[in-house]
């Protein structure tokens, strides 16, 4: 497929980091860079090794790598932790507990001042409630929360208690719940009567009822109380979180837990129609995340770190729970939309706690800039020191726009390549070290040994497009895909499996300088505001429905988005193809899947373009979708009369 990836790309202007935050960065220099990458490359167990040393273990490891029964890792092998015994009890044991862990802001204005002993307490509280529900050391938690302080005291109680977590969006629909609960048969799920979203109330509550229909392994629906809306609540399952605390101890010892031991799955789309339920472990996700968060962030005790991402999302658990937290950091947590009560408040919030490490999403940059400047001239945000972007790739206009108009041109920019897979991010500047390019992730991170190469392995020449691949495994990295470790083995590492590649799913070019430029998917996921999702599980649900027959679905250039969603669908007979049915395809999606996941463009045809061998042309219809002229072949297409009437149609449907 490397002969598809074209690179289009030229960008080179470069922002070296100014000189007042080398001074005081923890990696100061191209030459430390190197060594310390040289030596994660070539030693990896010295390197890792020593890093581990700085952590909490009950018992240590018998080897740090252990990859003798590759492609299945085990990191620190041998050893027993808990790794919320490093992310709280250390930090207050060492004097540090008064720390601010959390500032919490509620959307409709309300707040909490979060400090380590305190997390630590809420943490062992909630602990012992899921362990009087029934919960233990193995078990499986479905979280469906808005962004609270609840969400991570659970992530964290889960942890604590060795049962493993599956924090499932709040932007997802219920038979999205039903799909993923079912899989992992979660015993307990944890929700709240609502949470707040652009001044409304979403009824979490009503979407679990929904889903607890089909999920005969839950036992109990712990519910916290956020929003007060009215909710049912069904006997002997259902129990409110402050009832269910009344009487508990603050008191609960970590549970030991084996380096390899799960501690979380996530979902995530794949290029099939089921998503997959990625696999974290404890000992290596600890010291990956942590190690990554301190560097990547240069983070420093007195930094008020904020990332926006949901928990909901890989990026909130390892840049939000787990990562912050073991480097013992302030963190911003904020519940609600970027723009309510009006387009400023992500910039209120950041003058309010004075937050000095801010890291988005490139489609989140997008929006500010529509918004526009007067919004950001509102407040003083001169406390920030370092921006960081995640999820897709940021076009370099808006790059420069956060460059300029957040970053005062003082701030570097760490563009962070990484998936939910990879736990930790791969690809990103050392911000002390790496002068920055728009739209580049530039340099490997410690111990990631990745390269770009052809079909077949070979690594491409520099500027030419390839495959993605990382040629060892490194600590945060997935270790099964849950209870399928066949389809881990298939997805990830069957490519290249005679040179134990991991195969990660992207196309990338390298240019003469090492820095590693992401162009984007190589396979059938698209990346709609930085969420992966799968064209074959939109088209499965699509032809779920009685009014279509066939659906393909293309993820197409959209100006905030970076990929909008457009569903091509040919009719079942006799259907009326108007634009109330289309409408109605576009809520059937949204219902089945999740709002986020709702196509921003359906058209109905009297044929979908296919090759003479029955192959689906979408490259075509990305550009039909974006409304860009038609450059390619179209002599190899079996009907081009249809497809030259779907261009007009899509061109009026648009218009
Ligand atoms: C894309 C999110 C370009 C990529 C942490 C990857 C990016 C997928 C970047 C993983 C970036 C993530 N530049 N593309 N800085 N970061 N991606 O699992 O296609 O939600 O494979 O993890 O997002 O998405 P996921």
């Amino acid at each position: 497929m490397s002969q598809d990836i074209d690179v289009t790309m030229s960008e080179d202007r470069l922002f070296p980091p100014v000189q007042e935050f080398v001074d005081k960065a923890h990696i100061k220099s191209r030459e430390e860079y190197d060594a310390m990458y040289k030596e994660s490359i070539e030693d990896p167990e010295a390197f890792w090794g020593r890093i581990a040393e700085c952590f909490t273990w009950t018992k240590k490891w018998d080897r740090v790598r252990n990859w003798d029964n590759a492609p299945v890792a085990k990191w620190f092998d041998g050893a027993k932790l808990n790794i919320t015994e490093n992310s709280l009890d250390r930090h207050v044991a060492e004097g540090r507990g008064d720390k601010v862990a959390i500032y919490w802001e509620g959307e409709p204005g309300d707040s909490e001042v979060i400090t380590y002993s305190d997390l630590l307490e809420r943490v062992s509280k909630a602990a012992n409630t899921f362990k009087k529900l029934g919960v233990g050391k193995g078990d499986r938690v479905a979280i469906y929360l808005p962004m609270i302080p609840e969400l991570a005291v659970t992530v964290l109680a889960c942890a604590r208690i060795g049962a493993v977590h599956t924090v499932i969006f709040g932007g997802f629909s219920a038979p999205s719940l039903v799909d993923r609960i079912n899989d992992c048969s979660a015993k307990l799920v944890v929700t709240s009567d609502g949470g707040y979203r652009r001044g409304k109330v979403l009824d979490l509550k009503a979407i679990v009822d929904e889903a607890l229909e089909n999920t005969p392994c839950i036992e109990h629906c712990l519910v916290v109380k956020r929003t007060n809306n009215e909710i049912t609540m069904k006997d002997g399952r259902d129990v409110y979180w402050c009832e269910q605390h009344e009487g508990v101890s603050s008191n609960c010892p970590a549970e030991e837990m084996d380096s390899q031991d799960p501690l979380f799955i996530l979902y995530t789309s794949g290029s099939t129609g089921k998503p997959k339920g990625i696999q974290h472990s404890t000992g290596g996700y600890m010291v990956g995340t942590a190690t990554t968060t301190k560097y990547i962030f240069d983070l420093k005790e007195d930094d008020v770190y904020w990332c926006t991402a949901d928990v909901g999302w890989i990026t909130g658990h390892s840049y939000f729970a787990y990562g912050p937290t073991l480097n013992c950091a302030t963190q911003v947590m904020y519940e609600g939309a970027p723009n309510f009560p009006d387009c400023d408040r992500f910039w209120d919030v950041i003058e309010k706690y004075k937050v000095s490490i801010f890291y988005t999403a490139p489609t989140a940059i997008r929006a500010f800039m529509k918004w526009g400047d007067e919004f950001v001239d509102k407040h003083d945000i001169s406390s920030l020191r370092l921006l960081g972007t995640v999820g897709e790739p940021i076009n370099p206009e808006a790059w420069m726009w956060y460059h300029k108009k957040i970053g005062a041109k003082k701030c570097p920019i760490v563009d962070t390549w990484w998936q939910t897979e990879t736990g930790g991010v791969m690809i990103a500047p050392l911000p002390g070290v790496t002068a920055t390019r728009p739209g580049c992730a530039t340099m490997p991170f410690f111990g990631v040994d990745a390269a770009i190469v052809d079909e077949k392995g070979n690594e491409v020449p520099t500027g030419k497009g390839g495959l993605l691949v990382v040629k060892q495994p490194w600590p945060s990295m997935l270790t099964n895909v849950y209870g399928d470790t066949e389809r881990y083995k298939e997805v990830y590492w069957s490519r290249f499996e005679e040179q134990g590649y991991y195969l990660a799913g992207d196309g990338a070019v390298k240019d003469e300088n090492g820095y590693i430029t992401i162009l984007g998917r190589i396979d059938d996921v698209i990346n709609v505001s930085g969420h992966r999702l799968s064209t074959m599980e939109l088209e499965s649900v699509l032809v779920a429905h009685g009014l279509v027959a066939e659906a393909a679905v293309v993820g197409y250039e959209h100006d905030i988005k970076g990929e909008g969603i457009a569903a091509f669908i040919t009719a079942s007979n006799n259907v009326d193809q108007s634009p109330d049915n289309r409408d109605l395809l576009k809520k059937y999606v949204a219902k089945e899947i999740g709002p986020f996941a709702r196509p921003d463009q359906v058209h109905f045809t009297d044929a979908l373009p296919k090759t003479r061998s029955g192959k689906i042309m979408r490259r075509l219809l990305k550009d039909i979708a974006a409304g860009k002229e038609l450059k390619q072949d179209l002599t190899t297409i079996e009907d081009v009369a249809a497809l030259h009437k779907l261009v007009e149609k899509v061109q009026a449907e648009l218009s």
